[in-house]
């Protein structure tokens, strides 16, 4: 089983979100696991255009608490109770552009499993860790961060790794190197918790690039941001999956 999720991050306007759903909806996932990410405003109807569909849809960020005065957010229960189905949580977006640190994401990961929406947590190292031969400590320091001590575990949990440098740059990381470090995930992540648990790869996915991941046993599938958001370019990544 592989899995094929994109996030359409704030690509699309709810229009060709929409639009890009319904013209997704008759897609056959025959072995492949799919979700998409659409923006807040179009989550609802994207939802409902693709429930009996073979296509899930998951947040792109929650908010930890449920309701209550907390103005501009939203959180993991009006999502769940919107259709979705996972949630991205610690995305490098959110830790990199809008300042998220590891406390932060440990509680939006703590809202997502008391939801019961299936946690994506998202991990990565910069550039300047990798120069600085650190990429493995961000990697360790993050998954302890999110992980370590949980009161109750996610029934299914997936793991993200996005090296920062690779997200959106068409830099993406050499395949030996992303299942090296999907490896390193997989053992580490045994000290937290028994959960079942899919690590994916993310950076600068494409239709083209795809197999390269997705073909080692290892790499249980990938997170696809910008090649996402074309209809025509996640069919072929459909296909692609389906022939492995
Ligand atoms: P990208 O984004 O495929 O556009 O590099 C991946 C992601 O941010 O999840």
């Amino acid at each position: 089983m592989k899995y094929l999720f994109g996030n359409w991050k704030m690509y699309l306007s709810n229009g060709d979100s929409l639009a890009l759903a319904q013209d997704l909806h008759d897609v056959s996932a025959e072995g492949v696991t799919l979700a998409v990410f659409p923006n807040t405003l179009s989550f609802r109807e994207v939802c409902q255009a693709l429930s009996d569909s073979d296509i899930s849809c998951g947040a792109q960020n929650v908010s930890w608490t449920p309701q209550g005065a907390y103005t501009g957010a939203t959180s993991a229960h009006l999502f769940a109770d919107s259709g979705a189905t996972y949630a991205l949580v610690g995305h490098s977006e959110r830790r990199h552009v809008f300042g998220e640190g590891n406390e932060v994401i440990r509680k939006r990961l703590d809202a997502c499993i008391a939801e019961g929406l299936t946690p994506v947590l998202c991990i990565g190292e910069t550039a300047e860790d990798r120069e600085q031969n650190k990429a493995e400590y961000r990697i360790k320091k993050q998954l302890m961060k999110a992980l370590e001590g949980l009161e109750s575990a996610p029934k299914q949990l997936f793991v993200a790794y996005e090296p920062v440098w690779a997200i959106g740059t068409g830099d993406a990381c050499d395949p030996e190197e992303a299942v090296r470090m999907i490896e390193l995930i997989k053992a580490e992540i045994t000290q937290y918790i028994d959960t079942e648990v899919a690590v994916l790869y993310g950076g600068s996915v494409n239709s083209e690039n795809m197999v390269s991941y997705v073909s080692h046993e290892a790499v249980d599938g990938v997170l696809v941001g910008r090649a996402s958001t074309d209809a025509q370019s996640y069919r072929d990544m459909i296909d692609a999956c389906k022939h492995i």
